[in-house]
C-alpha cells in the first residue's frame, strides 16, 4: 500500500511500438512470493491491435506477470496504465471490467455443458426472467463466424466433444464476446498438434487484426515469430529486452532468453530499462 508516487506515464517508450499510446503500460512491477523474487522492476508497453509475445526461460517470471495483470496477484511494487490512466487491477473482475480477458491453458471451460453456454458462463442473457437461449446462440454463432472458426459443427456441441484447438477457440470467442480490449493468452498451443496450433495461431492474428491488443506467452519461436509484432523477453524475473519483432532473430531471442543478454550488436535492440526513473533493487 504504500506505494511512492506513480512512476510517468507512459511516453518516451513508445517509440518501440509504433508511436501511438500503448493500451496497457507496466512500470517497474515488482512481485515476491516471501523470498522469492518472480518480478524485479518490471517495464513493458503493450499496443492496440498488435500481438505481442511474452518468452523466457521457465520461471522466468512470465505467468506471474501475467496473473499481476489479470488481477490475480497483486504487485509488490509498481505502477500500471490503462490507456495512460493510472490504475490499480486487484481483482479478475477488475480486470474485466477494464476489458482484460485472460485465456488460461487449463481454459476454465465447462466440458458438460455447450459452446453456447460456456460462452456466456456467468453472463447470461434473460428474456422474461428465462434463458434467452436463441439470442445467445446466435450472437456465439455470429462471435465464431466473426473469427473464422468454421471447424465447429454446431454451437451446440458439448464442450466435452471439442479439440484442444476448438477449445481454445471458444475461450478466445467469450472474451472478444465479452468485448476485450485485451487479451492474454498463456501458451495456448502448448498442448496442440500442427493443424490446431495453426487454427490458433491465425486466431490470434484475426484479433489483432480486429483492433485487439493480445498478449501471449510462448515457448515456441516458430510461432512467436509467426504472428508476434512486438517480443517483450524476460529473464530471471527481469524484462531484459523488448521491441519490435523485427529487432530480433530467433537465435538473438534464445540468447536473451538463455542469458539474458544480447552479446551481438545490440544497436538495434531496444532495451526495457528506458525512463525508469526508479531502479528497484529488493532483498530477498
Ligand atoms: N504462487 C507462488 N508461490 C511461490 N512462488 C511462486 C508462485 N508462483 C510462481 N512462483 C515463483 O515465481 C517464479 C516465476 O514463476 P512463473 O510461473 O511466473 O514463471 P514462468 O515464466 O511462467 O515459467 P514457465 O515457463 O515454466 O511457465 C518462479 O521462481 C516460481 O517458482
Ligand atoms: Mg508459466
Amino acid at each position: 500500500m504504500e506505494s511512492s508516487l506513480p512512476a510517468s506515464p507512459p511516453t518516451a517508450a513508445l517509440a518501440a511500438v509504433g508511436g501511438d499510446q500503448p493500451l496497457l503500460s507496466l512500470r517497474a512491477i515488482s512481485k515476491n512470493f516471501g523470498a522469492v523474487q518472480a518480478l524485479s522492476g518490471v517495464n513493458l508497453d503493450i499496443p492496440t491491435a498488435q500481438v505481442t509475445a511474452l518468452i523466457g526461460d521457465n520461471g522466468a517470471g512470465k505467468s506471474t506477470l501475467i496473473k499481476t495483470i489479470a488481477g490475480i496477484w497483486a504487485p509488490s511494487e509498481g505502477d500500471i496504465f490503462w490507456n495512460g490512466e493510472h490504475v490499480t487491477i486487484k481483482t479478475p473482475r477488475e480486470a474485466d471490467e477494464l476489458g482484460i480477458a485472460t485465456v488460461y491453458q487449463d481454459l476454465a471451460l465447462c466440458d458438460n455443458l455447450d459452446i453456447v453456454a460456456n460462452m456466456f458462463l456467468g453472463h447470461e442473457l434473460l428474456r422474461h426472467r428465462l434463458l434467452d437461449e436463441n439470442v445467445m446462440e446466435t450472437s456465439a454463432k455470429e462471435t465464431l463466424a466473426g473469427l473464422s472458426v468454421t471447424t465447429v459443427k454446431s454451437a451446440r456441441q458439448l464442450v466435452e466433444s471439442l479439440s484442444g484447438g476448438q477449445r481454445q477457440s471458444v475461450a478466445v470467442a467469450r472474451a472478444v464476446m465479452r468485448d476485450a480490449k485485451l487479451v492474454i493468452m498463456d501458451e495456448p498451443t502448448a498442448a496442440l498438434g500442427v493443424s490446431q496450433t495453426a487454427q490458433v495461431l491465425g486466431l490470434i492474428r484475426r484479433l489483432a487484426d480486429r483492433g485487439i491488443a493480445v498478449l501471449v506467452i510462448s515457448h515456441n519461436l516458430n510461432d512467436v515469430f509467426s504472428i508476434a509484432d512486438v517480443l517483450a523477453v524476460m529473464h530471471l524475473g527481469r524484462m531484459v529486452h523488448s521491441g519490435p519483432i523485427s529487432d530480433y532473430t530467433p537465435q538473438s531471442a534464445v540468447e536473451i532468453i538463455t542469458t539474458g543478454k544480447f552479446s551481438g550488436d545490440s544497436s538495434n535492440l531496444k532495451t526495457n530499462q528506458v525512463e525508469i526513473s526508479r531502479e528497484t533493487t529488493h532483498d530477498q
